[in-house]
Parts: C-alpha cells; sequence; structure tokens
C-alpha cells in the first residue's frame, strides 16, 4: 500500500512532437474503482509505436483517446490493492497487466480481466516486455496464418520484439524461419531466437539471399518495415503464401523528427496489391494492428493464456531485455528508433 506522502509518477505527452515531448509528471497514487486492481508497477514495456504515437502518427491514439497522452501498452508489477468486487487476487501478487495507453506509470488501474499472473520464471522485465509483441506475433501466426509443420516463413526485424517472438512462435510449430535484420550485430540475436537463417538487410541483395534460400518461396512472410521491403516481401511468397503487414517503420525518422515530405512520399510509394492477380495465385495479404483489437478481450485473454502456459513450461523464452529509468523515457525512445536495439527495452519506475 502506498505511503500517505506516496506520489505516482508517469511519463506525459502533452502535444506530439521530438523526445523533449515526454515528461515526468507526480499527482496522487489513483484509487481503484469496482472491479479493477491497483498495479505498483515494477516495468514497462517500451515499444516501437510509442515512438510513433509520441510523433502524432499513431492512429489509435488519436481515435481511441487523444492528447495528452501517457504511452504504454503493458506493465508488470505487484498487486498493491483490490477495487470493489475483485476476487481471485491478493496484494502482493506478481502480475502483468494490458493497458491501452497509460502504461509508463508507477501506478496503475487495470480491469481485473487485463490482469495475468507473471510466471514465477520471469522477472518484472521480461515479464513487461512480453505482452504487445508476444500477442502480436500469436494473432498473425495463430489467428490469422495458421502454420503447419514443415512450412517456411521469413521474418523481418528478426532480432527486434515483434520479430523475435515470432521466430519463437515459428519454432514452436515446426516452421522453419529465415531472418532477416538491418545490422550484422543482430544476426546471433536472430538465431538464438529460432531463426534456421539470417540475412543481413543492405549486404547485398536481400530478396536474392532469401530466394536463394527458398526457391519456391515461402509460406509466410511477415513484414512491418513497409515501402522499404513489401515489394520484395510480396515478391518472395509461394502458392498459397501469406504476407502479414503489421507496421511501415521505414517510413519514419531515426532522429525523432518527422519529416513530412518524406513520409507522403514513401506513403505515395507503398506498394497496393492487385486482388485480380492475388486470385490466381493464391497468395494473400493480412493486416494486424493489436491497439484496435482492444476491444476484444477474451480473443486477448485467451492468446495471453496461450502464451503464458509455454512461457511457465519453458517452451517460449523471455526476450533479451535492456532497462531505462522512467524519467529517461526518452532515451529509451532514441535507443528504439534507431533501428539498432535488439529484444526488448522497459522502462523502471
Ligand atoms: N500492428 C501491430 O499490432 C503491431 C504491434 C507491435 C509492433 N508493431 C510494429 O512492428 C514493428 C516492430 O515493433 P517492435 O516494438 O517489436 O520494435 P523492434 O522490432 O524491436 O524495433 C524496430 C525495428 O524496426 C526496424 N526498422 C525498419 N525501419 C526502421 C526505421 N526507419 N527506424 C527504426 N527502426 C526501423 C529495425 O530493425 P531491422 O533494421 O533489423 O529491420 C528496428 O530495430 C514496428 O514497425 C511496430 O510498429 C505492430
Amino acid at each position: 500500500m502506498p505511503s500517505n506522502a506516496e506520489r505516482a509518477r508517469r511519463i506525459v505527452i502533452e502535444r506530439p512532437g521530438g523526445y523533449e515531448a515526454l515528461r515526468l509528471v507526480e499527482g496522487e497514487v489513483p484509487a481503484p474503482r469496482p472491479g479493477e486492481l491497483r498495479l505498483r508497477v515494477a516495468a514497462c514495456g517500451v515499444n516501437y509505436a510509442d515512438g510513433i504515437i509520441r510523433m502524432g502518427l499513431y492512429e489509435s491514439a488519436k481515435r481511441l483517446h487523444g492528447y495528452p497522452i501517457t504511452p504504454g501498452f503493458e506493465v508488470a508489477g505487484v498487486v498493491d490493492a483490490l477495487g470493489e468486487g475483485v476476487e481471485g487476487w491478493r496484494v502482493g501478487d506478481r502480475v502483468i497487466g494490458l493497458t491501452l495507453f497509460g502504461g509508463y506509470a508507477s501506478h496503475l488501474c487495470l480491469p481485473a480481466d487485463r490482469v495475468f499472473a507473471l510466471p514465477p520464471r520471469l522477472s518484472f522485465e521480461q515479464g513487461a516486455a512480453l505482452p504487445t509483441v508476444f500477442l502480436t506475433a500469436w494473432f498473425m501466426a495463430h489467428r490469422q496464418v495458421h502454420p503447419e509443420p514443415g512450412e517456411r516463413w521469413l521474418v523481418h526485424s528478426a532480432a527486434g520484439g515483434v520479430g523475435s517472438a515470432l521466430l519463437q512462435l515459428a519454432r514452436l510449430a515446426g516452421v522453419e524461419a529465415t531472418g532477416v535484420v538491418g545490422a550484422a550485430h543482430k544476426v546471433e540475436a536472430a538465431k538464438a531466437m529460432g531463426a534456421r537463417h539470417a540475412i543481413v538487410r543492405g549486404e547485398g541483395d536481400w530478396v536474392a539471399a532469401a530466394r536463394a534460400l527458398a526457391p519456391s518461396g515461402y509460406h509466410a512472410v511477415f513484414d512491418a518495415n513497409g515501402v522499404a521491403t513489401l515489394a520484395g516481401s510480396w515478391s518472395l511468397l509461394a502458392p498459397m503464401g501469406k504476407l502479414a503487414v503489421y507496421g511501415f517503420a521505414s517510413m519514419l525518422p531515426k532522429d525523432g523528427r518527422v519529416n513530412w515530405l518524406r513520409l507522403a512520399w514513401d506513403w505515395w510509394r507503398t506498394p497496393r496489391f492487385n486482388p485480380l492477380e492475388m486470385t490466381s495465385t493464391n497468395r494473400s495479404v493480412l493486416a494486424a494492428n493489436l491497439s484496435f483489437l482492444s476491444a476484444e478481450a477474451p480473443l486477448l485473454r485467451r492468446g495471453m493464456l496461450w502464451l503464458l502456459e509455454r512461457f511457465a513450461d519453458g517452451r517460449l523464452q523471455p526476450l533479451p531485455v535492456a532497462a531505462f529509468p522512467l524519467l529517461d523515457a526518452a532515451q529509451a525512445h532514441r535507443r528504439i528508433e534507431s533501428g539498432q536495439s535488439v529484444g526488448k527495452l522497459v522502462l523502471i519506475p
């Protein structure tokens, strides 16, 4: 329980901007409403999307919340108060919480159906690093693509958060995965997460290298780069293959400042897919956005329970995590936007 003098801290973005837009503010420790648990947060996950929210370009942040906004989709910590009517939890339980924004905070009240027991083998940092990237990967892999043993997948940004999660789900399903990474220092990380092969984009022709590894094509390609790789990804699909699109990072800046001219140019030259061609080759495009699935609480809960069962018995492994103090949220954003990070980043309130 918080002492009388204890204050809550959170990061607030008053209006979209560069790294300076992330401000630490203090306030009262919130009281849980009926049906809610209050968590004392030990770690908050950082996602690439948080930077897009800071830049003012994240559609669900604009449509579902607006500014000022506290970013953050996930936390881990301990239960420190129970709202009226909450059953099955005790003060002191170690938990993971799913948030739709608001996660960069020292205390958080969440409805009970967004709270999950943290598997004992995971630290708070590892637990906070898990929900968004693994749920996104689970949704695409198991609700959209439906893997079969022996298939081949190509996974972009394979050493990052979602990429690492996809590689682990591939390994679990008996799928042979090839990872594509943007820098040579990420190759070992991608292989440790389950990539059979790793290709460094920028060292030669990545499409030719991927085709050489799978001449008859890939059953699924997972692409969150957008304009930089989408056409190549599409060209690598086997008949009946599926291109899973879930982000457009290559349109975005690496220095925190939006270049509107470049953004417009990249939007204009992003591939559009032709249903006539898709029909004659049985190839398709799938698309996913976890934050627009937030109303689907039972589905996300099912996905979380499926994932946590596999983390609890060691079939899934926690991602490598780098921690930053909450106060240094800007440093964490710089790091993930640099394109150089491996695994996940978390903030420690
Ligand atoms: N649709 C959804 O529900 C959903 C959910 C979570 C994440 N995402 C998307 O999935 C992608 C990965 O997210 P994450 O949080 O797991 O991040 P991450 O993969 O850990 O880090 C982002 C990675 O994107 C690649 N990248 C490509 N162009 C970039 C650019 N201009 N600036 C910075 N990085 C660039 C870099 O990897 P390489 O250079 O190695 O390719 C970079 O390391 C992001 O695009 C994110 O928006 C979508």
